[in-house]
């Protein structure tokens, strides 16, 4: 341990699980820790450096604007924000945006404004149906709405109001959906519940059932949004909008951010509903604008799509060589490898040695999402360490 990780034990709480190496520089799809080793990072700060690190568009922005006006009031106007929300709507089936600094953020303004929704337009509805092995962020409500019991139960008790049903199954949704609902809330792929890809008709049907049901449909695109799964929000493969929409992680290539669209019908909040002292701020939104311009004018969902096609290729490929694999799935530049045992957090460790920093999502899979612009070159680097790692286990060998 250095003696900066030794000040974690000393001065900050314990609640992360870390790898043993302190980040210190990033370049692209490049990190280097402070001893001067350099790895490929495909977690990209939790699938938020969608340009990749110190990207010349974030960095520009960002400078930009830090020295024009960083922080105004909500109770004033600032043109960021508002260009921001105005290229959200141009380029999305939504019509209004609230901006805020984190997933868990848009997630809780999400269903505040499905409540006020359904008190309004559905005789009082407050009832939010969500899934098992979701994960919708860490503030009491969001937790609520995950689907990981073991992260709630130090914290009982629970906001009321939630329940849970499989994933990927539109008939338990309708057979929970009550006079009580007013939305159902999930994620087009669950991200950290294992990068979970349901049926390619799931969306459809969940949309038809929310418009016979009469209640909302709320996507969480903070993990598959900007580009992460082929096209710039996952919705638009699966044919089916969301009445909310929830964003964050990539919209602003590192910077924090938050933000939740609804359609116009359902844009129920009046002034004094909600706020934030920073949601929204110029330095934020002007580096999001940029951020978000760019991925529209050089199309990178569709320069995702095509690297996804290739990573899926190689990782078929691994799981055709290696019998530890039972299943690689995913989307775009979102992946998963599911291993026959509990050894994701091994292959883990072994990866960030040979230069490769990638996520035990569970137990048994290994998650890779690198920065949008990554390479072919880059991706088959990856690819090849995983193999090499994969190859090692299997021969017994630990590290
Ligand atoms: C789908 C999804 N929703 C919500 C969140 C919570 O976002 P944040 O950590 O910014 O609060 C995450 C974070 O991983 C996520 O993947």
């Amino acid at each position: 341990m250095t003696d900066w990780q030794q000040l974690e034990s000393r001065y900050h709480f314990s609640t992360f699980k870390r790898q043993p190496i302190t980040l210190v520089r990033g370049q692209g799809v490049r990190v280097w820790d402070d001893q001067g080793r350099e790895y490929l990072d495909f977690v990209a700060g939790l699938a938020v450096v969608s340009l990749g690190h110190c990207h010349p568009v974030v960095v520009s922005a960002l400078a930009e604007q830090a020295s024009t006006l960083m922080q105004v009031s909500n109770l004033v106007y600032s043109v960021p924000q508002l260009r921001l929300a105005q290229l959200l709507v141009e380029n999305s089936c939504l019509d209004r945006v609230f901006f805020c600094n984190s997933g868990a953020e848009a997630i809780e303004g999400a269903v505040k404004l499905a409540r006020k929704w359904g008190k309004e337009k559905r005789d009082g509805a407050y009832e939010v149906i969500c899934t098992d092995n979701a994960f919708h962020g860490r503030t009491l409500a969001t937790l609520t709405a995950s689907g990981t019991e073991k992260y709630k139960l130090p914290y009982l008790p629970l906001p009321p109001g939630f329940v849970h049903v499989p994933f990927d199954d539109v008939e338990a949704i309708r057979k929970v959906t009550s006079a009580k609902t007013c939305a159902v809330l999930v994620e087009p792929i669950q991200g950290e519940g294992g990068v979970n890809v349901p049926s390619d008709d799931y969306l459809c049907r969940l949309r038809a059932w929310c418009d016979e049901a009469g209640i909302l449909l709320i996507l969480d695109e903070i993990q598959t949004g900007i580009g992460r799964t082929g096209s710039l929000f996952a919705y638009q493969q699966y044919g089916a909008e969301p009445d909310i929409m929830t964003l964050a992680k990539g919209l602003a290539g590192g910077v924090p951010i938050g933000a939740f669209l609804a359609k116009e019908h359902c844009a129920v909040f009046a002034p004094g509903d909600h706020g934030s002292t920073f949601g929204g701020n110029p330095l934020c939104t002007h580096v999001g604008y940029s951020v978000l311009k760019y991925v529209v004018d050089n199309d990178i969902p569709g320069q995702v799509a095509k690297k996804g096609q290739h990573l899926e290729r190689r990782l078929r490929s691994l799981a055709d060589r290696h019998p530890m694999v039972t299943e690689v799935r995913g989307r775009g530049l979102l992946w998963a490898i599911e291993l026959d045992g509990e050894l994701a957090e091994q292959a883990v460790g072994m990866c960030l040695k040979e230069g490769l920093i990638a996520n035990n999502v569970k137990p048994t899979a290994l998650r890779l999402m690198p920065p949008l612009v990554v390479s072919e070159v880059e991706l088959d680097r990856a690819v090849e360490i995983v193999d090499k790692v994969l190859g090692k286990l299997e021969k017994g060998e630990r590290e």
